[in-house]
């Protein structure tokens, strides 16, 4: 099977698994369900629970144990994607090719659809520490990749240090590491949890590569992508004077950096035994993603 193929197979498993979930969704009043669904519904690339299957298959954990893994941590993106681009953080009106959620349902409905999602996904967090001891250690992973020690306080580094005239590698790594690759290295780090630890420190310093590699290409795209291809204005981190690779190491530098960050996670899974193709594919439709 190709790259593409294997990619949208992988889609097609966790959106089945979504729709069953906003299925079940039974909340009122109505707005609130149709805020959460909304987001979920626009599609993206799914691409933190496509690296868990990935890195499920590459260590042979049974897709059924990383399910609900997969759907809170999308459930966890979705809200972040939500709170971002409020018009106090990145003042975004377009996600995912349609009008951010604030602009369809207003910004009080957007901050507790965001809130909504965060919740829900704590529950069915919950719901899998039943099964044994790996799922609660792999739930409480999730929970400290997102949280005030992962991506919260990447997106409030991100906001403190939006307007600043001088950059530094320090800070922004600082930033990128948490808003970022926490959640990339969480999709990858759950299923060697549920595997006993199989390539722990492995994988987790392959997460944090390819999530620093996802960032600089999100911002190498915020000046060269399309809003057609990426479904989301560009030019807003110049326009909102967001602190960024291309600011750091300019556009060149940038790129450099990324072919740099994209070598790494190559020889990182020529480190790890099995079969790493999909993984190395992945690597490279980052490296070179126009979306
Ligand atoms: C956007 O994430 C936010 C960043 C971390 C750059 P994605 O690019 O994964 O967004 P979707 O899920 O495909 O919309
Ligand atoms: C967002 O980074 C990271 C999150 C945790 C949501 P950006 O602000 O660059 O993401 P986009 O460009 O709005 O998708
Ligand atoms: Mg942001
Ligand atoms: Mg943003
Ligand atoms: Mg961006």
């Amino acid at each position: 099977m190709n790259f593409d193929d294997k990619y949208n197979l992988y889609v097609e498993e966790f959106n089945s698994v979504l729709a069953d979930f906003c299925s079940s969704l039974d909340c009122r009043p109505q707005i609130l369900c149709d805020s959460l669904k909304y987001s979920l519904n626009l599609g993206g690339k799914r691409i933190r629970p496509v690296l868990m299957f990935a890195v499920g298959d590459l260590l042979g954990v049974e897709k059924r144990k990383l399910m609900n893994f997969a759907l809170a941590l999308e459930l966890i993106h979705t809200y972040s994607l939500i709170h971002d681009d409020l018009p106090e953080m990145d003042n975004d009106d377009f996600r995912r090719g349609k009008p951010s959620n604030h602009k369809v349902f207003g910004v009080g409905n957007a901050v507790l659809a965001g809130d909504g999602l965060l919740n829900t996904a704590y529950s069915v967090l919950l719901k899998e520490c039943k099964n044994g001891s790996d799922y609660i250690s792999a739930a409480e992973f999730l929970c400290d990749c997102a949280g005030i020690y992962g991506m919260i306080a990447g997106q409030s580094a991100d906001l403190l240090h939006e307007g600043d005239t001088g950059y530094n590698e320090t800070t922004l790594d600082f930033i990128y590491e948490n808003k970022t690759c926490k959640l990339l290295i969480c999709a990858v780090v759950v299923p060697s949890i549920l595997s006993g630890g199989r390539c722990y420190s492995e994988l987790k310093a392959f997460g944090r590569d390819l999530g620093l590699l996802f960032q600089i290409t999100d911002d190498i795209l915020d000046v060269e992508g399309s809003f057609e291809e990426l479904g989301k204005s560009t030019g807003k981190d110049n326009e909102e004077k967001k602190y960024t690779s291309v600011n750091v190491y300019g556009l060149d530098g940038a790129k450099l950096r990324a072919d740099v960050l994209a070598q790494r996670c190559r020889t990182l899974l020529e480190g790890i035994d099995g079969d790493g193709e999909f993984l190395t594919q992945l690597v490279d439709f980052i490296r070179s993603r126009n979306r």
